[in-house]
């Protein structure tokens, strides 16, 4: 057959690691593929800005890029809701793949992007959007298909944990902590979406919707976060051997006769024996349990360019494959609807 063309949205923290990667590895994807990987452009918003990239690939008209004909699929790092999302479901309503690692616009337009998806029969794919470079999205939509999960429960916002571990290990201010995430490229554009878990939210969202078969908006999720933190805090948790760690638990509840799905992310002090204790730095882990499989560990890189463009590959050639086999992945849009809780109600 002839090439995957593959347009890219953004040269950012993760964007310039996906081009680089594209253009240091492209002969190694196509043979697991099983078709030739063309990069048919990038779309950035100033051009000067990235001498990484062949200048020939890359425009300032993402529109026009996303609309080619020939585009076979569209990986979308530059984030932000709009026009990223006019962008995206123009290019599944064409019936190109989209693989993307926006996770606020999945928590805030999932249905509208999933539904328009399933319509064209394109390929939605986001493993980049939670927990960076952990396999997380895929083994929930496809490895536990078959199985009933009970509670997905992690640490799934790199920039916080890391704050909170160098608080409570190297003794250094919260400001500090911040800054040096900011400079290792974990933070987001405006961390206030780190800090205030805005962003464990729109991840929190996005593994209840996938866990539970429903669909959960960032606003259903109760959300505090680590501002409120202070040294004081961590010693005082110290002192009763447990560490201070923000946590995004998203869980199947009994209301009434029937079932809902609650979702909620806030600091929580958990005994320094628990699992999730030892996590430190932008590393990120979550349990899944699910009644036949039992507990589930997933542990890993959680932020960071190179991290995360890891992940956005990998659905890159998974999304390649099922083009070429004419098949595609697991869609969103037929749902149970499972009711969300309101918080306070469980
Ligand atoms: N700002 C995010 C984090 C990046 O710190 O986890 C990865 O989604």
């Amino acid at each position: 057959g002839g090439p995957v063309r593959v347009a890219v949205l953004g040269a950012g923290v993760v964007g310039s690691q996906v081009v680089r990667l594209l253009l240091e590895h492209g002969n190694e994807l196509a043979a697991r593929i099983g078709a030739p990987l063309e990069l048919a452009g990038v779309a950035v918003r100033r051009p000067n800005r990235h001498p990484d990239v062949p200048a020939a690939l890359l425009t300032t008209d993402a529109a026009a890029l996303v609309a080619r004909p020939d585009v076979d699929v569209v990986v979308e790092v530059i984030g932000g809701l709009e026009p990223t999302r006019e962008l995206l479901l123009t290019a599944l309503r064409r019936g190109a793949a989209v693989v993307t690692a926006n996770k606020a616009l999945l928590a805030e337009h999932g249905p509208e992007l999933y539904e328009a998806a399933d319509a064209a029969g394109a390929d939605l794919y986001f493993e980049a959007a939670v927990a960076g470079a952990i396999p997380l999205i895929r083994p929930i939509r496809e490895s536990l298909a078959g199985d009933r999960i009970s509670r997905i429960m992690g640490i799934v916002n790199g920039t916080t944990n890391f704050i909170l571990s160098a608080m409570s290990q190297q003794g250094v201010g919260y400001g500090e902590a911040l800054a040096e995430a900011t400079r290792l490229g974990y933070a987001e554009a405006d961390p206030t979406a780190d800090v205030d878990g805005f962003d464990a939210a729109a991840k929190a969202a996005i593994l209840a919707s996938i866990g539970f078969h429903t669909r959960v908006g960032a606003d259903q999720v109760h959300r505090e976060g680590i501002a409120g933190v202070t040294a004081a805090d961590i010693r005082a948790a110290r002192e009763i051997g447990c560490v201070v760690k923000l946590l995004a638990i998203c869980e199947r509840v009994s209301v009434g006769g029937g079932e809902a799905v609650s979702a909620r992310v806030h600091p929580v002090m958990l005994p320094v024996a628990h699992p999730l204790a030892g996590v430190d730095g932008a590393y990120n882990a979550v349990y899944v349990e699910a009644e036949s499989a039992g507990r589930l560990m997933f542990y890993g890189p959680g932020a960071g360019g190179a991290p995360t463009a890891s992940a956005v590959l990998g659905d890159l050639v998974a999304v390649a494959r099922n083009r070429l086999v004419g098949g595609r992945g697991p869609g969103e849009s037929a749902h149970a609807d499972l009711p969300v809780q309101p918080m306070g109600e469980v």
